[in-house]
């Protein structure tokens, strides 16, 4: 059994804080894989410990797009048989990695707002923005012109990706954007293939980083492809110098279906960490 988990990457130190959650949420995770609980099971366990959070940029902590709406996306897919469902742009909903789960529930893979609120329901609402994030858009607002730089600096979307006992795995992402954003902007995290992806017979991948780069990569399929012929590190190493190519600053957290596994970034920081056995180890960058 490994669970392993990240709070975004990007130029920006992580927090004591944020790296104290990580590994609550890690711990937290692992002790339902230890009592039976499903890959899926640990995977959203451990998100909507950081949702809650409100330390990351997901769940309450989301950030706001430029019109000062709050749009969340996450999404969940499971190696098994390759079920996934996902969210994007929801703006009521506390936990969307849960609403996400839940549409794995219906026929469908994704879906919006409105769709998913009826759907989801039962969760509880999104809290108001507070007086941090305002701020945080007034910033945003102000220095616009220098997206790319606020882009590198702001990254932290939270993912989790495990293997359980019966050798399933299960990956998962959430979060709410970027810094600066137009409304209705969507990046890589609800898109499956590209912000996660899950197959037994291959392994489990989440990424963060600049969706748009992302997602013109599809970079968590392309990373699970190829660990048929390589080790989670080289196949992620790969693919982060290949995404470098377009500007794209990203990470990735990934497990293949023996159970070895890599914490990869082309970013200076990365808050992630895995619970293996007795060990846990969390850090502000793994390169
Ligand atoms: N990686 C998160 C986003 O671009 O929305």
């Amino acid at each position: 059994m490994i669970l392993i988990a990240h709070g975004g990457a990007g130029d920006r130190k992580p927090t004591g804080k944020a790296l104290k959650k990580l590994s609550e949420a890690l711990s937290s995770g692992y002790d339902l894989l230890k009592s039976g609980g499903t890959a899926c099971d640990a995977v959203v366990n451990v998100i909507t410990v950081l949702e809650d959070s409100g330390i990351f940029n997901a769940g309450r902590g989301g950030n706001l797009q430029l019109d000062g709406i709050r749009r969340l996306d996450a999404s969940i897919m499971e190696g098994k048989d390759l079920r996934a469902g996902s969210v994007i742009g929801l703006e009521h909903l506390k936990n969307p990695i849960k609403a996400a789960l839940m549409i794995t529930g219906t026929p469908h893979v994704i879906l919006t707002n409105k769709g998913a609120g009826r759907i989801a329901k039962g969760l509880g609402p999104l809290p108001k923005p507070d007086r941090k994030a305002i701020e945080k858009l007034e910033r945003a607002k102000k220095k616009s012109r220098e997206t790319v730089r606020l882009y590198e600096q702001h990254f932290s979307t939270v993912g989790a990706v495990a293997l359980d006992e019966t050798g399933d795995l299960a990956a998962g992402a959430s979060t709410g954007g970027v810094s600066v954003m137009l409304p209705g902007r969507v990046g890589d995290t609800p898109v499956i293939g590209a912000g996660i992806y899950a197959d037994n017979s291959l392994g489990a991948a989440s990424c963060t980083g600049m969706g748009e780069a992302i997602i013109r990569i599809v970079l968590a399929k392309e990373i699970c492809m190829q660990l048929a012929t390589m080790t989670p590190a080289r196949s992620a190493r790969l693919s982060l110098n290949r995404i470098l190519n377009i500007g794209g600053k990203a990470g990735v957290i990934l497990i293949n279906n023996k159970g070895q596994f890599s914490v990869s970034h082309n970013t200076k920081y990365m808050a992630s960490g895995f619970i293996k056995g007795k060990k846990l180890l969390v850090k502000e960058a793994f390169q």
